[in-house]
């Protein structure tokens, strides 16, 4: 069913939406009884202590990228927590979700408690963002539709947190395992046909190892196995829509016209369903198009540093934050590296690597709030602070 639902290649759907979607749930299930308040000593002669309440009713909107998944990562805190849900999916992904959905009845969950509707943005997810018996809207997707959210959020005054877009850089620094480097750039990319919020679609390399990082990162691009998703050895399937693709055909279209340099790829594949080739650009300079804006496709663009203060400085030049990545044997730098860049998750020596325990989301326009671990609970808590006075002993 996620197959059908998104075109995903199976090793993908099994090994990452699946699996880290009943990871999911069963971590934010294991929180159900362990989310307690404080008791806090104040001044006189009182007893003070906090209480996690669950927030009310949360509106939950999610993306086509990892339906089932992202289902995951709205419903485990929420339930967790005590909320009750009306999640809105996206219009190109409804089966998974409307499953989930049946599942939850047939384990008996209290009628109401999880409401999960297919239906447009506008229409069906404006109501979310504007009823006001909805006290929290949470959603994930372009960074366009998140500032609309908030506007029409202020109204109601809903607590709202946003995951949107990216444009990560990945580092890769003179002393890197430069193999093993151009592999965590190929797949901090290329995972999910590009369309991640994460994508690692700024590849920043050191001017000593560039050419050779390049000419490696072609190669592998060339080996990439694109085709039906049905079949076991297929790495990458269809872009989610023709809208996508066609989006994605602008992108590269405009990386050549501004003079970056198409290594490969760079076409639709094939003549039917909404393949794009896996596409290399090198020479990408800041002012591209391609460097600033989020593609979501299958699209690497490679850029040349000489200094690791120039490459923080123009990591950081952008409007996202959501990720980075720096790739080097040497730990100091790796920490200087990861501590400068301005970015809500920082991998080193690695990619697209999301626990359940860990906090995950933006800085900048990639969004307000975190999900995941200990942190995303608090997005679906009112802290409710409970003062009791104590009679004075007469002594
Ligand atoms: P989108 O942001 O329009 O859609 C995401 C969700 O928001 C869907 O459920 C949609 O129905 C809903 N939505 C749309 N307009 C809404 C509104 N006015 N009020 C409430 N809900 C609304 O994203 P779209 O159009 O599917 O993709 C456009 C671009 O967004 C992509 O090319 C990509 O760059 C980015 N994107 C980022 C994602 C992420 O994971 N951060 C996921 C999906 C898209
Ligand atoms: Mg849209």
């Amino acid at each position: 069913m996620l197959i059908w639902n998104s075109g995903k290649p199976y090793m993908m759907s099994y090994y990452a939406d699946l699996e880290l979607s009943i990871k999911c749930y069963r971590y934010f299930a294991g929180w159900a009884d362990k989310n307690h308040g404080k008791v806090i000593p104040l001044d006189g002669s009182y007893h003070c202590y906090t209480r996690h309440e669950p927030v009310g009713v949360c509106g939950q909107i999610i993306p086509w990228n990892f339906p089932l998944l992202m289902q995951a990562w709205k419903l485990g805190p929420a339930l967790a927590t005590g909320n009750c849900v009306v999640m809105k999916l996206a219009e190109q992904t409804p089966l998974s979700g409307l499953y989930v959905a049946q599942l939850t009845k047939e384990a008996g969950f209290p009628a109401g408690v999880v409401n999960v509707i297919p239906g447009f943005g506008p229409t069906a997810g404006g109501a979310i963002v504007r009823h006001p018996g909805i006290e929290k809207v949470a959603f994930t997707g372009s960074t366009e539709v998140g500032k609309i959210i908030q506007a029409e959020a202020a109204a109601t005054l809903k607590r709202v947190t946003l995951e949107l877009g990216g444009k990560s850089p990945n580092i890769i620094l003179k002393d890197a395992d430069i193999d093993k480097a151009v592999e965590m750039a190929h797949f901090g990319l290329f995972f999910n046909m590009g369309q991640c919020c994460c994508a690692g679609s700024r590849v920043m390399v050191d001017e000593s190892i560039y050419d050779e990082f390049v000419e490696k990162s072609v190669e592998r691009a060339k080996k990439r196995v694109v085709g039906d998703p049905f079949k076991g050895n297929t790495e990458q399937g269809p872009q989610i829509d023709e809208e996508q693709m066609q989006k994605i055909l602008g992108y590269v279209g405009s990386g050549k016209a501004q003079g970056a340099q198409l290594l490969t790829g760079g076409n639709r594949h094939g003549d039917t369903g909404y393949f794009v080739e896996p596409t290399i650009f090198s020479d990408v300079t800041d002012d591209m198009k391609i460097c600033q804006e989020e593609i979501f496709g299958p699209v690497l663009s490679i850029q040349k540093f000489s200094t690791v203060d120039e490459a923080i400085d123009r990591a950081n030049k952008n409007s996202y934050g959501l990720a980075a990545a720096v790739q080097t044997r040497d730990i100091g730098q790796a920490i200087a590296v990861s501590n400068a860049l301005r970015a809500g998750t920082v991998w080193i020596n690695t990619y697209n690597v999301l626990g359940n325990q860990a906090p995950f989301g933006g800085y900048k326009m990639s969004g307000i709030g975190r999900e995941g671990g200990e942190y995303g609970l608090e997005n679906y808590t009112e802290v409710k602070t409970v003062i009791t006075a104590i009679p004075q002993k007469n002594s």
